[in-house]
């Protein structure tokens, strides 16, 4: 073994060496090896090639846990124990048509729980939560802590940017997986996510780990896995942590795109939408709301009679939003039929992703703006009985140069098949982990 360079506690070189050879890696070297990537000791490529060590030998549950708490403990910490209420979060790992945040937030802030949802901006074929919000005119995501504390007291319930202080080790590290093929790692996801939830405050987290073509995870066993991972995780760090396994083969709801994706929140806030928004809200809010100690209580009465609504008006309106303005809407729509009369058996997540992306939805590269009224309606889902030319998707973007290539990613993403089938089995709520 080389020794420790200068007044360095260990030399990079073994801490990669021993997790290349399948070892453990010590508490000690965890602690060093985030430490010192975060003050930039350890190099980019250092830390590349030991972020491609934990992929190939993976890391057993103590390494993943000590890793997690020095990502946490890289920055700052939320305390939120001086607030009146409890408090619950959610975290989803990622699909199309996930707008769920924005009516379940309100909802469980209803009933006196509060909720801090730190969220993202999204890159690559999943949205991002604050993308969609500031599709509403004035809405901002920049909240100071004293802002967000504010607020959670007042309103309950907070949809703001996750400040670079939270787990800033995280931050380095992820970017630098991004970019050299360790995205894909159990542990590392874990642990990433894990750090920035814990670093968060919260007493309660719900997980939603999506399942299928248009998540992460896509087969059922390693969104077990995954969920495992990280329910253990928030256990072992005094968090009340419950996962549900959700499906992701077929976009959630009817929409894909951050303005549409308010719309149809706005139904489900006011008492419809399409009934797998509902149901995952529904589910969602019933687990952050037992965790928090309310067990009993009825989310589903809270939509139906506009209480939830009331608590979105007065959330958007604390972060500048105007909930009565109108959302954007598209210059150009395309629209795509049946093919034949039929069934419909497979309308493919990841597809609509990558289409709705590719109409300005999303972004490429973090600098990327994205288009607040682009995206994709959807107007018949998996199992829906369908006549040849009626319409099945409206296309919206402002760039209608945009239509060819997200029609060629629809292309293989629809399957119409003849009368009496039907499409495979697949619940909404696959599992739920604890
Ligand atoms: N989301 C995160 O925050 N981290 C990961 O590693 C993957 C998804």
């Amino acid at each position: 073994m080389s020794s420790g360079t200068g007044t360095e506690a260990f030399a990079a070189v073994d801490v990669i060496v021993r997790k290349r050879d399948g070892g453990e890696l010590s508490d000690a070297q965890i602690d060093w090896v985030i430490d010192a990537y975060t003050r930039g000791v350890v190099a980019h490529e250092q830390m590349a090639a030991l972020a491609m060590a934990v992929l190939l030998n993976g890391m057993t549950r103590r390494e993943i846990s000590r890793w997690t708490n020095a990502m946490i403990a890289s920055g700052e910490r939320l305390d939120f124990t001086g607030l009146r209420h409890p408090t619950a979060d959610k975290h989803s790992t990622g699909g199309v048509g996930d707008k769920i945040t924005l009516p379940l937030a309100p909802l469980v802030a209803t009933f006196g729980v509060a909720v801090p949802q730190l969220s993202g901006r999204g890159l690559g074929h999943t949205g991002g939560t604050l993308d969609k919000l500031e599709s509403i005119p004035g809405w901002r995501a920049g909240l100071s802590t004293s802002e967000m504390t504010a607020q959670l007291d007042d309103v309950g319930a907070v949809i703001c940017a996750a400040g670079a202080g939270l787990a800033p080790a995280d931050r380095l590290l992820y970017a630098l997986r991004d970019v050299t093929g360790t995205v894909e790692s159990i542990p590392l996801i874990a642990s990433s996510i894990m750090s920035k939830k814990i670093a968060e405050g919260t007493g309660t987290l719900v997980l939603d780990v999506k399942v299928g073509t248009g998540a992460f995870m896509k087969t059922e066993d390693s969104a077990r896995e995954l969920a495992r991972t990280m329910v253990d995780l928030g256990t072992d760090a005094g968090v009340h942590t419950v996962a549900l396994l959700t499906d992701m083969s077929t976009p959630l709801g009817l929409t894909a795109g951050n303005a549409l994706e308010v719309r149809e929140s706005l139904e489900v806030l006011a008492g419809g939408g399409p009934p797998d928004v509902v149901e995952l809200t529904v589910a969602l809010a019933r687990e952050m709301l037992a965790g928090a100690g309310l067990p009993d209580v009825d989310p589903a009465g809270a939509l139906a009679d506009g209480r939830a609504m009331d608590t979105w008006r007065r959330m958007i309106t604390a972060q500048g939003g105007d909930p009565s303005a109108g959302l954007p809407v598209a210059r150009e729509t395309h629209t795509l039929l049946a093919p034949a009369d039929g069934v419909l058996v497979r309308l493919d997540a990841l597809a609509v992703g990558v289409a709705a992306w590719r109409l300005g939805a999303g972004r490429a590269r973090k600098e990327d703006t994205v288009q607040a009224a682009a995206g994709i309606e959807i107007h018949a889902k998996p199992g829906a009985v369908v006549r040849g030319g009626e319409p099945l998707l409206t296309l919206h973007t402002d760039t209608p140069g945009r239509f060819p290539a997200a029609l060629a990613d629809l292309a293989d993403a629809i399957t119409v098949a003849p009368a009496g089938s039907q499409p495979p089995h697949r619940p909404l709520i696959i599992d739920r982990i604890v």
